[in-house]
């Protein structure tokens, strides 16, 4: 059974000042002990969530928004994986908005998919379309060529046990408000279980999690996860609230339960 996870990459927002306050509060207000829950704030601000959750809610994960694909070097700016130890035990690969400004390309990003298996960072691996790609019928494809590129090289059940999240990200939409429909959502979901499958991944990759990302609300999440296909969300300016944060979570609760049956009802 896969776990349903609620990550929030507050992106270029918040810093050592306010960071530990927004966790706190988020934590406070979505303590849903069966929903995975995970913070990613900026790397200077990694340190000032995790003292906070570890007095709010230690069950709330903290994660980084990337990795460097070295251990170490000359790399001004940059963080590696080890770097994170005590700090994060997530990171969020491959985002779009990396692809975009940091010219990250999928060999990039399954490189640094093999510095966070062995620092033990859990990774959440993001791909998704372009809007260009989506209108000429071939998202899935430009997703599957992502997905295989990241995760060639690496032993699949080295992955899974290093707990890989997928997160599907449509690039066109991010922080547009135009999100995707659930149900084309929870084809791409299966399209890269699919992908995943026929890269070598374990019992048919159906343990596999995958996330949706794209302008996700506390309005719109009940569309996602009446998908089966569909675990969870990677959510980016709502989650710098935590109103939006409670209803998502609240919503993924609802999911999770499910999931887990009846004697899980509290
Ligand atoms: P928005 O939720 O702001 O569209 O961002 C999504 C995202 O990029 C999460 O990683």
């Amino acid at each position: 059974m896969r776990p349903v996870v609620v990550a929030a990459n507050w992106k270029m927002h918040t810093g050592p000042d306010d960071a530990g306050e927004l966790a706190r509060t988020i934590a406070r207000r979505t303590a849903e002990p069966s929903v995975v829950r995970v913070i990613c704030p900026p790397f200077v601000s990694l340190a000032a969530v995790r003292d906070a959750l570890a007095v709010e809610d230690p069950r709330v994960a903290v994660g980084a928004q990337t990795i460097h694909h070295e251990l170490q070097g000359a790399y001004t700016g940059e963080v590696s994986a080890p770097m994170l130890a005590g700090l994060a035990t997530w990171v969020i690969l491959g985002h779009s908005e990396r692809r975009r400004d940091a010219g990250e390309t999928d060999a990039l990003v399954g490189r640094k998919l093999g510095r966070a298996v062995e620092a033990g960072l859990r990774p959440i691996l993001c791909v998704g379309e372009q809007l260009e790609d989506r209108d000429a019928g071939r998202a899935e494809s430009v997703v599957d060529g992502q997905l295989r590129c990241a995760l060639a090289g690496h032993d699949p059940a080295g992955l899974e046990a290093a707990g890989l999240v997928i997160a599907y990200e449509p690039v066109w939409a991010i922080g547009t408000g135009r999100n995707a429909r659930g149900a084309d959502a929870a084809a791409m979901a299966e399209a890269i279980r699919a992908a995943a499958a026929s890269a070598g991944w374990p019992g048919g990759a159906a343990d596999l999690p995958v996330l949706y990302g794209g302008s996700v609300t506390s309005a719109n999440i009940a569309e996602f996860l009446a998908e089966p296909a569909i675990d969870g969300a990677l959510v980016g300016g709502a989650s710098l609230k935590a109103d939006e944060m409670a209803g998502i979570v609240a919503r993924a609760g609802l999911t999770a339960q499910a999931r887990l049956g009846p004697e899980s009802a509290s």
